[in-house]
């Protein structure tokens, strides 16, 4: 199993390139189901979710290949539906994308329950409950999930109970290509779900965003393209909290600004600086650093995926903080890590208080995604050598964390068994 090993109190300069976002990468390559020719997508990341991703495309017979480093090929024009039982499909939230696509090009699809970073349950009735308005059959399985398109309704109106970036997404996918309107209401407007749209649209789609709404004129076929996906925010922000715990400045290449300026506007008042200057974001600390009190909420709110890095982060910070986690109420698996450390917080139901604490080396768990980022943003300031287990779980959304934060300076280095 790999380990990453930390000797934290090194401060970072230097330069990290960002990686394309994971969560555009994602739901963009499972799109090209809808389309029978080839598309190039570039500003990929080499990550695992990405790489099941393109093999489970190849196992239903499509080309789907990395042709260099950050770009990829997919051809689904040979892409037949086969029984999507894969062990990898219960592994990764992302396969639920094959719910909409397969729906959309084959009439049907048959799956295993899609998985997702393991923080409490991870329901799908939005996306049933959707796919049913779009004249699907739910064949109610033990442990797969049986759709069928039957009659579908010309204009269909979805108006969604809760905010989910998964569910708007599987909306859009499962009506782009048809012969009537769809309209999706209480919609989720991250910027991977943007990135979807506007991939769409130059492929022949015909979407349109309004404030809560998204209306979807149904067309009959797709061609395709070569387009760049966004770069990856929560990277770019998880770097961010890293320089905040160790000092330094960073400067951080390949972002979309606009896409970080809600997350910057809280750093700026907790004294971690940002400027641009020859299009890379700078991020420096100041000498102290205070806390902040969040509330994690859809975009553009602070998001969910930078909770876990920013209560490390707040163990640093004059004061303390708190964050209230509005999305996933059991995101909190990561406390219990860094208390090992030596943290000093108390979380009460979907709150948690962070003191600034004198963090020591330990022996820690990822237990999901971005808790094995945030160990390692707190190992990076603690005294003395951290050990992090369960790498896994934290190369599937960044892409050569280690060697980049290495590149600046920090005591990093990953073992590879
Ligand atoms: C996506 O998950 C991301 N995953 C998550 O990122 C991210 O945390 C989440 O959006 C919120 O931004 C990918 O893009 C692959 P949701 P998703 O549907 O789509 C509830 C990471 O670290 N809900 O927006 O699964 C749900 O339980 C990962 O990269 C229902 O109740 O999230 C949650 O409380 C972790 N029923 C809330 O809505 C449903 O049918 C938002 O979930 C669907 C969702």
């Amino acid at each position: 199993m790999e380990k990453i090993f930390v000797t934290g109190g090194r401060s970072l300069n230097g330069k990290i390139e960002i990686s394309g976002m994971k969560n555009s990468a994602l739901p963009i390559i499972f799109a090209c189901l809808l389309i029978n020719e080839e598309c190039i997508l570039e500003n990929i990341p080499m990550v695992s979710d990405v790489e099941n991703a393109l093999f489970i495309l190849r196992q239903m017979g499509a080309y789907a290949s990395f042709i260099d480093e950050h770009t990829v090929k997919i051809n689904a024009r040979n892409a037949s539906l086969i029984d999507l039982d894969l062990d990898i499909i219960s592994k990764m939230r992302a396969s639920s994308y094959l719910m909409s696509t397969c729906l959309s090009r084959f009439g049907s699809v048959s799956m295993a329950y899609p998985g997702g970073c393991n923080f409490g349950v991870r329901p799908i009735e939005q996306h049933i409950k959707g796919f049913q308005a779009l004249g699907a059959t739910l064949i109610e399985n033990t442990d797969l999930i049986s759709l069928k398109f039957g009659k579908r309704p010309k204009n269909t109106k979805i108006v969604l109970d809760k905010i989910s970036v998964g569910a708007t997404i599987n909306m859009i996918m499962a009506s782009a290509i048809s012969d009537g309107i769809t309209i999706i209401e209480n919609i989720a407007k991250e910027p991977h779900v943007l990135d979807l749209i506007a991939f769409l649209n130059i492929c022949g789609a015909d979407i349109s965003l309004y404030e809560n709404q998204i209306k979807v004129v149904g067309v009959k076929g797709l061609k395709g393209i070569r387009y760049r996906i966004y770069s990856d925010m929560i990277e770019a922000l998880t770097f961010a909290c890293c320089v905040g715990v160790t000092g330094g400045e960073i400067a951080l290449q390949n972002v979309e600004g606009e896409h970080l300026e809600g997350v910057l506007s809280v750093f700026d008042k907790m004294g971690i600086s940002h400027r641009y200057k020859n299009g890379a974001l700078y991020i420096k600390k100041n000498a102290s650093i205070r806390g902040a009190d969040i509330v994690t909420a859809p975009y553009p709110a602070f998001p969910t995926d930078l909770h876990p890095q920013f209560s490390a982060l707040l163990c640093y910070c004059d004061g303390g903080g708190s964050v209230i986690e509005g999305i996933f109420p059991n995101r909190f698996a990561y406390a219990v890590e860094l208390e090992k450390l030596g943290a000093r917080l108390n979380r009460v139901d979907n709150k948690i208080i962070i003191e600034k604490s004198l963090l020591h080396g330990a022996t820690l768990d990822a237990t999901d995604l971005r808790a094995g980022a945030a160990l390692v943003v707190a190992a990076l300031g603690a005294t003395g050598k951290s050990t992090i287990n369960n790498v896994n779980y934290i190369v599937r959304g960044y892409e050569r964390l280690v060697s980049k934060l290495a590149s600046v300076g920090a005591d990093i280095f990953c073992d590879v068994k």
